[in-house]
Parts: structure tokens; C-alpha cells; sequence
């Protein structure tokens, strides 16, 4: 096959370097940029200094440099509307419209949709008021789940422990707008294991890629604060054959239906954030995007060619093959800076990479005079594969040694769910 595709990856984070891996992996792609990209990206495309929400230049970059197909990574270019502009000029463009990013950028219409096509998820109300939300809030069980209305880059969701808490947390969300001008939604505390489901959906298709399940605290057993993710992994043991296929039915696959009926096709990664709870599998959140540190571990199992994929879905073109799935595990483990999620510093050499076996997508680093730096909270992930959890982690943390930075932790027990063989059942 003539490599011939120039395609345009729009962001520059890990899950940006896994997607331009995917797509330089496929035979028909002759060029890949990256916007803005970063240094693991620049191994293998060509990084371009546009930022990922300036959709005007990127369209430009596009129509310039006669890209014939750009693949949206953060959901911040898509709801400024990146998909919307590229339609309208007629390009190709893997990403859905700003009003189908909704079922992200929006909880309440997540929630609406869920209620009217009947996608399992935890009651909830929503408020404007401070007041009138207090009151609810004062009178239910805790802990209180309250989840700002809007996109607040994975900060806008509370558990609140505490009446105070929950208190605090309303007081910022709606009296002093921490976050912008939005509702606030106060859902049903559910328990069980979380998991993330993501699907390419092209309008009406729907396709499944493998289960994953992140690590969002940022200290080993699930501890400290929470951050974008700390690790992933593939294949779990306490997700059987009949909950996946439950889940894609009721939830990933309605929901995308319900989207047509609305009028809002998705065009893109449906991820369903979905928890195995005593009632069954529930919508904790939908992102209309890649998970990130989920697309890291997923995308190397990939098969297929990528760009068929990535294509079929932005021009709404059925497949004309299933996708192929390697059957083996992924495990990926995250390296950050000291003292994030909160203030870190930049700037910290790091050195080794080259003697590492596995795979190392770069999450947030750049390149100076001496090399290799720091410029990020989440700087690498590790990814290594494997026939099983165990042998995957081993080589996973044996590589993580081999990278030398002084400013650099991870956690040390990814996919400790899978490998305790911790208690599988939602607890009661
Ligand atoms: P989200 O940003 O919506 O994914 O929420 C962040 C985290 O809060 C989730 O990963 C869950 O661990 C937790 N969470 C969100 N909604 C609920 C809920 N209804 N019940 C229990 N935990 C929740
Ligand atoms: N890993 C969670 C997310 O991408 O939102």
C-alpha cells in the first residue's frame, strides 16, 4: 500500500503521542503533525506550535497544508467547536460537534438523555440556588456527590463527606462561580468498581474497543488526592463477558442512538465512565474523547489499521472489516512530578529512555540545549505488555528503573484490583 494520508493530531498529551503512534503504525499514513504535540511526538510527526483551542489556525494549518483527515485529542478544542469548523469546511475531521460534545461538557444533559432513553445511572437533581441546593442537600444521606455543570478540566466533581464539605463545595460552585457560571447537579452516592468503556461511534455505529480501568488518587491503595490518572490497564478480571456486553448495549450503544434521535451524532470516542454497583453497571460520566491515561494502554492493542478507523468514523462510513484487538494485557504507569496534583516544578532532566523496553508515551515534557525535561505534571507513562497482569507490571516497573529524573514519583501498584484478585462484587 502507497503511503499517501497526512493527518493532523490535535493536542499534546500522552493519550496524543498513543494516537499518532496508532496512526504512524498504519501502512497508508505518509505524514503525521502534532498540535502543538510535545517531545515524544516529535519522534514521529512533525510538532506544530498551535494551540490545541485555537481552531481558527488549526483550520488554516488544515486547509494549507492539505491534511486529509485531523483527529481530535482534548475535549477543550472540541467544545470550542473544532469539529463544527472542519465540517463546514468540508474536512475531514474525527471529532464530534460542539453540540454533541454536550454529553460531556454539560452533566445535565448527560443526565436529561440518560432519563429520557433510560441509560442506567445514579438520581439526581440539579440547582442554580444556593440555597434551594443546600436544603436538598441538608436533608439526604451523605457522602453528597456534587458535580458542577460544565467542563472544570476533572476538578468540578465533590464528595462531600461532610455537611460542611458539601457546604464549601456549593459555596464555590454556585455562590462564588470557582469554575464559571453553571448549575450544579447532586446525584445518588453509588459503590462498586469503576471501569472505562470507550467506543469509536460514527453517527450510528457503534464499535468497542478493550475495557480499562484507571488510577485517578494520586498515592498507592488508593490514596490522596485526586489527579487526571496515575496508571491503567487492560483486561479486567472482575468485568465478565455478559457485563460487557450489557454495557454496550444498554449504555454505549443506546446512548449513541439517543444522539441521532436527538439530532447530535456523535462523531468520535464515546468513554463511558461506568461503575459495577449491587444494581448493575451505571453512567458515573460520558467524555465525548480518549481517555487519557486510558488511551495509552488501549491503542497499542490496536490491529487494524488505524486510519481506516479514524476515517470510517469522521466521514460516517460504516467499517468494512472488525476490528482487531491484540488479546494480551497492557499495564501503563504514570511518572509525575513531585507535588502534583498541586504545585510542581519544570524544568528536571531526564535521562534513560533510550535504554527502555517497552513503550514510554510523553505526557508533559519538552526538549532544551541538554535534552530531555520536565514540563508537566503527568511527564511519562510507561506501558509494557504482557500474557498476564503480573508479568506486564513486572516489566512495566523493571523499565521505570531504568528512567532517571530527581523530581519524578509513580505509584507502585497499578492494577493491584486485577491482582489481588480483590473482592470482585460491588460491595454491599
Ligand atoms: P467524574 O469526574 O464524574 O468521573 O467523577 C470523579 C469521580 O468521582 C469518579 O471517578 C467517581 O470515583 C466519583 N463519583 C462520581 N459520581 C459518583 C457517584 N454518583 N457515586 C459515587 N462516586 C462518584
Ligand atoms: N481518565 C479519565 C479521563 O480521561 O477523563
Amino acid at each position: 500500500m502507497q503511503s499517501t494520508k497526512r493527518v493532523l493530531v490535535v493536542g499534546g498529551g500522552g493519550r496524543e503521542h498513543a494516537i499518532a503512534d496508532a496512526l504512524h503504525r498504519s501502512p497508508q499514513v505518509a505524514e503525521i503533525f502534532c498540535a502543538p504535540g510535545n517531545a515524544g511526538t516529535a519522534a514521529i510527526a512533525q510538532n506544530v506550535p498551535i494551540k490545541d483551542g485555537d481552531v481558527p489556525a488549526l483550520l488554516e494549518f488544515a486547509q494549507s497544508h492539505r491534511i486529509d483527515l485531523t483527529v481530535v485529542g482534548p475535549e477543550a478544542a472540541l467544545a470550542a467547536g473544532i469539529g463544527d469548523a472542519f465540517r463546514a469546511a468540508g474536512l475531514p475531521i474525527f471529532g464530534h460537534t460542539k453540540a454533541a460534545t454536550q454529553i460531556e461538557s454539560s452533566k445535565e444533559f448527560a443526565k436529561k438523555l440518560m432519563a429520557k432513553y433510560d441509560i442506567p445511572t445514579a438520581g439526581y437533581r440539579s440547582f442554580d440556588n444556593y440555597d434551594e441546593a443546600l436544603a436538598y442537600v441538608s436533608g439526604r444521606p451523605l457522602p453528597a456527590v456534587l458535580k458542577y455543570d460544565g467542563l472544570a478540566a476533572g476538578k468540578g466533581v465533590v464528595i462531600a463527606e461532610t455537611l460542611d464539605e458539601a457546604r464549601q463545595a456549593l459555596k464555590d460552585m454556585l455562590l462564588d462561580s470557582a469554575f464559571g457560571q453553571g448549575r450544579v447537579v447532586v446525584e445518588d452516592f453509588l459503590t462498586g468498581p469503576e471501569f472505562s468503556f470507550m467506543c469509536f461511534v460514527n453517527g450510528r455505529d457503534v464499535y468497542p474497543m478493550p475495557l480499562s480501568q484507571d488510577h485517578k488518587r494520586a498515592f498507592d491503595g488508593d490514596k490522596g488526592p485526586n489527579t487526571g490518572g496515575m496508571g491503567a490497564y487492560t483486561s479486567l478480571p472482575f468485568i465478565t463477558e455478559d457485563d460487557r456486553q450489557l454495557a454496550f448495549d444498554r449504555i454505549l450503544r443506546r446512548t449513541a442512538e439517543a444522539m441521532c434521535a436527538e439530532g447530535q451524532p456523535l462523531s468520535g470516542v464515546l468513554y463511558g465512565g461506568l461503575m459495577k454497583t449491587p444494581a448493575g453497571i451505571k453512567v458515573i460520566e460520558f467524555n465525548a474523547r480518549f481517555g487519557d491515561p486510558e488511551t495509552e494502554v488501549v491503542l497499542p492493542l490496536l490491529q487494524s489499521d488505524a486510519y481506516d478507523i479514524f476515517y470510517g468514523v469522521a466521514t460516517g462510513q460504516a467499517l468494512t472489516s472488525p476490528i482487531a484487538w491484540s488479546e494480551e494485557v497492557t499495564l501503563g504507569v504514570v511518572m509525575a512530578s513531585q507535588g502534583y496534583p498541586g504545585k510542581y516544578e519544570k524544568g528536571h532532566a531526564i535521562r534513560g529512555l533510550e535504554n527502555v523496553q517497552g513503550r514510554v508515551f510523553q505526557m508533559g515534557t519538552a526538549i532544551k540545549e541538554d535534552g530531555l525535561v520536565t514540563s508537566g505534571g503527568r511527564v511519562l507513562m510507561v506501558v509494557a505488555t504482557g500474557k498476564s497482569h503480573r508479568e506486564a507490571q513486572e516489566k512495566a516497573y523493571h523499565d521505570i528503573e531504568k528512567i532517571s529524573c530527581d523530581n519524578l514519583f509513580f505509584r507502585h501498584d497499578i492494577a493491584h484490583w486485577a491482582l489481588e484478585g480483590k473482592e470482585i462484587e460491588a460491595e454491599k
